[in-house]
């Protein structure tokens, strides 16, 4: 039985600065954060907008490309590190907004930015598993990516949202069930609970995340079946890679780490021309959207599939994951044939609407904060967080706030 992702969806907020002008602004040279990080915007989300509705939005999007009933979602899990209750779920708010019925497990899931691939793993189980009716998962990963200003980790932020519908029907990538995991306890980044923003170690992070790269593909290169030839290469076999990407220059060393390990001997100019082949591709719309935690890997790969989804079609896929503190995935997966019918993602779309905003309207917004209210003019959201009223969290539709 193939079972696989049948669709994405994606959304992230209207609002983006430009990478030069906050380069500008910090008195660093652009080039650091353009070529250093490989960043060149990244998406801000203005105060009526939180993980709720970022998740609601992309899942709202997805079931209408899909045409799929919310009463057909038998299981609803987001993924994300920005949640907003201790104990209260995102994904039951967005369970409520998308009118998904009854008879549907329900929960969040939190690994930093791992639980995406948590959440798709265990949606991709649970249909596999059958139970005697027909079954589909609706995995939506969500995060807003904040960092202190004027730390270094502040032009890697970012906001958005991917939904993807998992069922035995998949058009946009088939699963394949052998996967490499990798894990460890690591003070690499991580958001105690009284903080908005993330601490952390930013040199040692990317050394964690390089550490459990090597770890999760060799545990995948051990599962291979059939098993490869000594010697032989995996990355040889798979047309592009995807990697979770807090910033697309983390995506070009990871690269590099993994054709070494894959015992791929490389220059530095077969290095580079891989990585232009392989890896680049995936990187166009996180290098315009930043940071998005568990929805950075999916981000990834809904904008591959939109921008060259019918040339992939027949070919193999590699997709790394990795979430801080930390938990590794390497998997991979196979574009089915006729996988253009689902391929826009709205990721184009999505990016050509946005208003740029400057450096003082950026910095006015984090400071704010998530205080809920009316949508803004050129708001493109679908739901608007309100506000906390008696100690709870209330959205609505735009239109049901101008009514
Ligand atoms: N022109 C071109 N490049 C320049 C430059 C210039 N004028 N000046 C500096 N650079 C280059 C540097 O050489 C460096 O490149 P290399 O890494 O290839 O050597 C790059 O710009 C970054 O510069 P610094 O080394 O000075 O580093 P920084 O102080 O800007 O911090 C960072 C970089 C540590 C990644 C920081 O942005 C950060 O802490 N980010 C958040 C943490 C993060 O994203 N970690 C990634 C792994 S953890 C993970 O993946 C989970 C997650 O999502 C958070």
């Amino acid at each position: 039985m193939s079972v696989g992702i049948e669709r994405l969806s994606v959304y992230v907020p209207q609002y983006a600065l430009r990478l030069t002008d906050l380069a500008a602004a910090r008195d660093v040279p652009p080039e650091k954060l353009t070529a250093g990080l490989g960043v060149q915007e990244m998406a801000i989300a203005p105060p009526c907008e939180d993980v709720v509705t970022l998740a609601a939005t992309a899942g709202a999007r997805l079931l209408r490309a899909a045409d799929v009933d919310p009463e057909e979602i038998g299981m609803l899990l987001v993924a994300t590190e920005t949640g907003v209750d201790h104990s209260k779920p995102v994904s039951i708010f967005v369970h409520d907004l998308l009118g998904i019925g009854r008879r549907c497990r329900v929960y969040e899931l939190k690994h930093a930015c791992y639980a995406g691939t948590a959440a798709l793993m265990t949606a991709a189980d649970w249909v596999r598993a059958d139970g005697g009716r027909v079954r589909r998962a609706l995995v939506i990963a969500a995060d807003i990516a904040r960092y202190e200003i004027g730390s270094p980790g502040e032009p890697t932020q970012g906001a958005g949202a991917v939904a993807m519908l998992v069922g035995r029907a998949p058009q946009a990538l088939v699963l394949s069930e052998q996967s490499g995991t990798y894990a460890g306890n690591v003070h690499d980044f991580w958001r105690p609970l009284d903080r908005r923003e993330a601490i952390v170690d930013g040199k040692y992070s990317v050394e964690c995340y390089l550490d459990a790269l090597a770890g999760a593909f060799l545990a995948y290169r051990g599962l291979e079946r059939p098993p490869l030839a000594a010697g032989a290469a995996l990355t040889d076999r798979l047309v592009r890679l995807l990697y979770h990407t807090p910033f697309p220059k983390m995506a070009m060393k990871a690269h590099r780490r993994l054709l070494e390990i894959d015992g791929r001997a490389v220059d530095d100019d077969a290095a580079a021309a891989s990585y232009r082949t392989q890896a680049a591709p995936g990187l166009a719309a996180v290098a315009r959207v930043g940071n998005t935690y568990t929805a950075s890997l999916y981000l990834c790969l809904a904008a591959l599939l939109e921008a060259e989804g019918r040339a992939l079609a027949g070919e193999r896929l590699g997709l790394f994951s990795y979430g801080s503190g930390c938990c590794a995935e390497f998997f991979t997966g196979s574009v089915p044939e006729g996988v253009e019918a689902v391929a826009d993602a709205g990721v184009a779309a999505l990016l050509a609407g946005r208003t740029f905003i400057d450096v003082p309207a950026y910095e006015r917004l984090v400071r704010g904060g998530e205080a809920g209210g009316e949508p803004p003019a050129d708001f493109a959201g679908e739901f608007v967080f309100t506000g906390v009223r008696n100690q709870r969290r209330e959205y609505a539709r735009p239109g049901a706030l101008a009514a």
